[in-house]
């Protein structure tokens, strides 16, 4: 027998299917500059456009066709080079390619059995991952998103010192603190909720004024908590903030958490994807002093979402902390060695496969595919931001890290004035009424957003390497070309 059959007779679904597919390629995958980003509506009009009405009775081939074409028409292109608003953009052809794989043979990685390949392909990326944060490390999870991972890493760290919450639960527990950056992104106070400990028991540490923790405001901060009788377990630094893309001292940081004794997390969603670029690594240095860590392929790496994973240092506290040994699915008298069943590690029973489109695009780029892609969106952002520099209407919003670029587009009146924090309210508005018109021209989708006491500024993120130098052109002409219009 050959290893595939012959083509089987399609019969009708096996033909919708290939319309299906024939109008993904045409409509999504390759579109072009020409296209918009989306074709804006607001959700009265959407709802007044769009069959969104369930049936009792099924619809035609015919119908679904159209229904599924409306689906394309109103959803937002997030391949378009101009979809810069979120810290994911592009299609890879591979990582799609893994991802309709995976659709289709619709796996389960929780044990070996059902899923033969992909268990064995998560424990050589952890492996590899691993390898690459430095020596000990290589066991992990893959997470349904970074907020998810960071979630996860502080039920490890309070597993860690208190093992008995897992049977008992935490009524008997003091009160517990994480302490992170006041730029942190925002999971880690939901999941304090989430997990018990409560969001006001997130103590935020001050940054200095490119958004980095202040070591000397941690060490005072987790003194004063113990002084006051609760008890800090867990300091969660960033590498790649969301907004300002920075880069918390992790050395200094490790010393504070070994001094204390406390879990240190490192919330490298954004930044971990650097690990692959030899040139803009050594961003991440002291990353392997960490206890966990998480790092986002779907970001930086321009894996399709989701692709999210939570490494560990400890190779044992995963099962300790989540394992229950459900016998249906981990039974004891397995006929093969029931170590590579992943399963139970895992806080999820039936879990998406996302390993396979992030191994399949290593597979096709090579570590090398990767760092070029990285070290090209760097020289992007280098780019970007020395043209926000060149051009009187643009102003940086401080010293840039990484790709993320954060500047104001100013109007006439404020152009070449050095005190321009003082005129905050006049420019917080700015950045909204320019960006509401492009979504509505669905042009271009950049993010904007305040911080801190900084009023609202755009920030340029890309993980799209088809971006080019004339793209960032036409991007701050087309912002410029606006705001000079509506800010005469
Ligand atoms: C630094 C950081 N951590 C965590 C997350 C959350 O990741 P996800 O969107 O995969 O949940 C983000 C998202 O932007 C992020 O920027």
């Amino acid at each position: 027998m050959s290893d595939f059959c012959p083509v089987p007779e399609v019969g009708k679904h096996g033909e919708f299917l290939q319309k299906v597919v024939d109008m993904m390629f045409k409509n999504i995958v390759f579109t072009t500059r020409q296209d918009k980003v989306l074709l804006w509506q607001t959700p009265q009009e959407l709802e007044n456009q769009f069959d969104f009405a369930l049936k009792q009775n099924g619809e035609s081939h015919e119908k679904l066709m159209i229904l599924l074409k409306d689906t394309i028409k109103f959803s937002v292109k997030t391949g378009h080079p101009y979809f810069i608003n979120q810290l994911f953009s592009g299609l890879d052809p591979y990582g799609l390619a893994g991802q309709w794989l995976t659709d289709s043979l619709n796996a389960s990685v929780y044990t070996y059995e059902v899923a033969p390949v992909f268990s064995l392909m998560e424990r050589h990326v952890m492996s590899e991952l691993g390898r690459m944060v430095g020596p000990g490390w290589g066991d992990g999870l893959f997470c349904p998103g970074g907020s998810f991972a960071n979630g996860v890493s502080a039920n490890l760290a309070r597993y860690r010192r208190y093992p008995e919450v897992k049977r008992k639960g935490t009524h008997h527990l003091p009160k517990l603190v994480i302490l992170t950056s006041e730029e942190c992104h925002y999971s880690v106070h939901k999941f304090a909720a989430f997990i018990g400990l409560g969001e006001e028991n997130v103590c935020k540490i001050r940054t200095d004024s490119i958004g980095r923790i202040i070591p000397s405001d941690l060490k005072h901060n987790i003194e004063k908590q113990m002084d006051e009788g609760s008890v800090p377990i867990m300091v969660v630094a960033t590498l790649g903030t969301t907004v300002r893309g920075a880069f918390d001292p992790i050395n200094e940081i490790a010393d504070i958490c070994k001094s204390h004794g406390l879990w240190l997390h490192i919330d490298a969603a954004w930044g971990g994807g650097l690990i692959f670029s030899q040139k803009h690594r050594a961003k991440l240095n002291g990353i392997e002093r960490a206890d966990s860590i998480v790092i986002n392929p779907h970001k930086l790496l321009a894996v399709p979402q989701q692709c999210s994973i939570l490494l560990v240092k400890d190779p044992r506290i995963l099962y300790e902390c989540h394992s229950k040994g459900a016998e249906y699915l981990f039974q004891k008298d397995k006929h093969y060695d029931r170590e590579y069943d992943l399963g139970d590690k895992y806080l999820q029973c039936g879990r998406k496969c996302d390993v396979f489109k992030f191994w399949f695009m290593w597979r096709a780029k090579g570590s090398s595919g990767f760092a070029n892609h990285i070290d090209t969106l760097m020289d992007l952002a280098d780019y970007f931001e020395e043209q926000v520099n060149n051009r009187p209407e643009f102003m940086l919003v401080s010293e840039r890290q990484y790709m993320n670029v954060c500047f104001w587009y100013l109007p006439r009146y404020l152009r070449g004035r050095t005190n321009i924090l003082e005129y905050a309210l006049q420019l917080q508005k700015v950045a909204p009424q320019i960006r509401a018109i492009m979504v509505r021209h669905g042009s271009v989708m950049l993010g904007y957003q305040p911080l801190k006491e900084l009023p609202n500024f755009f920030r340029f993120v890309s993980q799209n390497s088809a971006l080019t130098k004339l793209d960032i052109d036409f991007i701050l002409d087309h912002i410029s070309g606006i705001g000079d219009a509506i800010f005469q």
